[in-house]
């Protein structure tokens, strides 16, 4: 199946800055989505859903400006029962005619008929194959896999298993999300059978975003041997600093709330985007830390993962070519470690 225009001619590289909780802002969304990357930001980043409604001016009014067409915006929209805001965030985003919305933790079934009324493309974001079938049975659009290593509440699937097994009976837009910071993996990912890359942490690393300094510099300094699978943040597994584990608890301004979420994954326990936010000083980062090497603008960040995949796909037809099974993988430098 073809990828839906907006995706198939809005993007300079076939990429997602996927939405992650405090990080994502208007500042980072609008970067994205000029430089041809899909800006996505969970809607619950908003204080409220006015806020929300304004950051939606604010975002479209810098993109209407820009020129050229910039590539879409993608809202995540958390469609768990426990989120009060759900049925106001989601109103919110219909007024605004949004092209792209991006579903997580719960059934997207409730928003896609609204969405689709205004010509609005839904992804469901899901850890496994039985999790995709159901998304796909409520009428989703395309699926972001969620795979081993990925940043924030992690998957656990491997992503060649997984991609696999979903092409097996999808052959709409797939997403592939997890371990992904340079253009080779985004090639990889699409030799695979993905559409998409969705990239986290390697944009938090940038200019536009909303972590703090020192989150930054730790993810700088951190290899991939430093990300924690733990639950001491909203209860659910989730992909932490080692750095920021070890971190005396007094040291971390929401010392309680990270205490409390010690005792592990409780559904019924509250929204755990709600709990994340509280935990706002919470250092995540997936294994892609691994090719996180300095702190650059988006827009030189996406020039050079765009230099990295057409040099991927160079090396990679020219094997093909002239090299045939028995040449030896063209090694490309990777940022560090
Ligand atoms: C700090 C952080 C916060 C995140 N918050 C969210 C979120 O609010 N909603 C969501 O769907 N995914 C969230 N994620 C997951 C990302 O959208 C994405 O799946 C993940 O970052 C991909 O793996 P990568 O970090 O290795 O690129 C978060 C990830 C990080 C690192």
């Amino acid at each position: 199946m073809a990828l839906p225009r907006i995706l198939s001619e809005r993007l300079t590289i076939p990429a997602i800055a996927a939405p992650m909780t405090t990080v994502s802002g208007p500042e980072l969304v609008i970067a994205a989505c000029r430089s041809g990357v899909v800006g996505s930001f969970p809607t619950h980043n908003a204080a409220s859903t006015d806020q929300l409604d304004h950051w939606l001016y604010q975002i479209h009014a810098a993109l209407d400006g820009s020129g050229r067409r910039a590539a879409p915006v993608a809202p995540n929209l958390v469609v768990h029962r426990t989120n009060e805001r759900l049925r106001a965030d989601l109103d919110c985003l219909v007024r605004h005619r949004v092209e792209l919305v991006i579903t997580s933790v719960g059934s997207p079934k409730p928003v896609i008929a609204p969405l689709h009324d205004i010509g609005c493309l839904v992804f469901a974001d899901v850890a496994g194959v039985t999790h995709a079938q159901r998304a796909l049975e409520a009428g989703v659009d395309g699926l972001v896999l969620l795979t081993a290593g990925a940043g924030g509440q992690t998957g656990w699937a491997n992503p060649f298993a997984f991609v696999r097994a979903v092409r097996r009976y999808f052959d709409g837009p797939i997403v592939l999300a997890g371990g992904i910071s340079d253009g080779t993996s985004i090639l990889a990912a699409q030799v695979l059978g993905a559409d998409l890359a969705y990239l986290g942490t390697r944009f938090i690393a940038t200019s536009e975003s909303n972590a703090g300094d020192d989150y930054k510099a730790a993810l700088i300094g951190s290899t991939l041997d430093d990300v924690r699978l733990s639950t001491r943040v909203g209860g659910i597994p989730a992909s932490l600093l080692a750095s920021w584990l070890a971190l005396d608890d007094a040291a971390k301004p929401d010392a309680a709330e990270s205490g409390a979420a010690e005792t592990g994954a409780d559904d019924s326990a509250g929204f755990a985007q709600e709990r994340l936010l509280r935990n706002r000083t919470a250092w995540s980062a997936g294994h892609s830390v691994a090719g996180v090497d300095a702190i650059t603008s988006v827009a030189d960040l996406v020039d050079t993962i765009a230099q990295q995949y057409a040099q991927a796909r160079h090396g990679l037809f020219g094997r093909l070519v002239d090299g045939g099974p028995s040449a030896g993988p063209q090694v490309l430098p990777m940022a560090k470690h």
